[in-house]
């Protein structure tokens, strides 16, 4: 449990807060690449860490992430038309470039060089990965571009989606580290999804409900290894990397991509869930893009036209009790993606920690709240840039493997839990 500043602290990264100070320090996943496809094409809101912006890319191709709102009399930009190489406010004709700089006040006399002194806030906004990320912190710490392999692999071999989560961010960040859950709400679709079934290392999972979990601190955040049993002594190791502040790698499983998320705060209330899929080693077959564009996997079907899930809040997630109770789910809810939202968002926007009883397998998160909470005392009181920042903690592997019992994981799969470009994660 935590106490109630613990919790304020980790779960509050509007501006100003510490939180929000953390995640100032990172390059953060903001957009897809294709919601801004075209030189000139429309504007698009964006809400990160309780900031209202606006991203578009201009006439050249210059990327553009500022403030939503227009300097002169507050409207927002999302009406703006993109012309020119910059955004205009539909309203008065002021006009923006990529930067924020404003560059035409047409009411006022040209020579008067009033538009020169007024800028918008902005942040970078650069394209990696079928992604683009921004950085919101103060310019001079900008740390070097994200190094994540997922990104860094050819297009053909990464599918990334994001959706809205209706929750804060560490409360589904959580979830993410937290694979003792697999064995419960996930067990029916161990065996029918099409991007986990099949797997050796399934088996392993429905076979010993009981993990031990043994967590080790990595340079950019934690190596959470579960151990469950497998033949002849020998243990099933699943090892998760997470890396600060809110970055997850899941175990592969046989011959599947291997997925994994990031969640990032709209605000304190929602969230962000990203996730991607990838093989280092070879392309993306048509068969697995399929089962991601409808929704298997960590994936999910959405309502037309928007990133929120078509089983949502509103609708009771589409629960199916009949499924429930024959064990197609086990909790109702189709989809694995689905299956962990609704039980993050059932806790409340933002769940109250100082009430929760937590056990072994929660060891976990017990030691990411810790990491997180030291790294944010670190860079309040000395300035000290947190873990994650670093490109080198970025280039990490979850791996599944089979080591005999007297060979502790962390040791034992060292070269597997690094990117070695073009090979395969370890799987079982
Ligand atoms: S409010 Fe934008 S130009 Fe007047
Ligand atoms: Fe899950």
């Amino acid at each position: 449990m935590l106490r109630k500043e613990q919790n304020d602290l980790l779960t509050q990264t509007g501006p100003g807060t510490q939180g929000g100070r953390l995640f100032r320090s990172y390059w953060l996943p903001a957009l897809l690449s294709s919601e801004l496809p075209g030189n000139d094409c429309p504007p698009v809101r964006v809400k990160l860490l309780s900031e209202r912006l606006i991203a578009f890319r201009d006439s050249q191709g210059r990327l553009g992430l500022m403030d939503e709102f227009c300097a002169h009399r507050g409207v927002s930009l999302w009406f703006g038309r993109n012309e020119e190489s910059g955004l205009r406010c539909p309203y008065h004709g002021w006009k923006y470039d990529h930067t924020g700089q404003c560059i035409e006040v047409p009411s006022e006399p040209v020579e008067s060089g009033f538009c020169k002194k007024i800028k918008l806030k902005s942040y970078p906004l650069i394209e990696r990965g079928g992604v683009l990320w921004t950085y919101m912190g103060p310019p001079e710490k900008q740390p070097p571009l994200p190094e994540w392999e997922f990104a860094l692999v050819p297009p053909e071999q990464s599918f990334m989606s994001k959706r809205t989560q209706e929750s804060n961010w560490l409360q589904a960040m959580e979830g993410g580290i937290d694979s003792s859950h697999v064995s419960f709400l996930h067990r029916g679709d161990l065996s029918s999804d099409p991007l986990f079934r099949g797997a050796r290392g399934n088996q392993y999972n429905l076979r010993d409900s009981r993990p031990v979990f043994e967590v080790v601190e990595s340079p950019g955040g934690l190596y959470i290894g579960a151990r469950r049993n497998a033949e002849n002594g020998h243990y099933y190791w699943r090892i998760t990397q997470w890396v600060m502040p809110s970055f997850t790698m899941i175990p592969p499983r046989g011959n599947h991509p291997v997925h994994g998320h990031f969640w990032v705060p709209i605000d304190d209330e929602n969230c962000w869930t990203w996730s991607f899929d990838y093989r280092p080693d070879r392309a993306l077959t048509q068969d697995e893009v399929q089962a991601m564009r409808d929704g298997k996997g960590t994936h999910v079907k959405y309502v037309p036209g928007t990133f929120l899930p078509l089983a949502n809040k509103d609708n009771d997630y589409l629960i199916d009790r009949a499924g429930q109770k024959v064990g197609k789910t086990f909790s109702g809810v189709e989809g694995i993606a689905m299956q962990d939202a609704s039980l993050q968002e059932s806790m409340g926007p933002v769940v109250d920690r100082t009430k929760e009883n937590l056990v072994s397998t929660d060891n976990g998160i017990i030691m990411a709240r810790h990491r997180l909470l030291r790294a944010t005392k670190a860079l309040m009181e000395k300035d000290v840039a947190p873990p994650g920042v670093d490109a080198a903690h970025q280039t990490v592997r979850s791996a599944a493997v089979i080591l005999p019992p007297d060979q502790p994981f962390k040791d034992a799969a060292k070269q597997h839990l690094v990117v070695q470009a073009g090979v395969a994660h370890a799987s079982v």
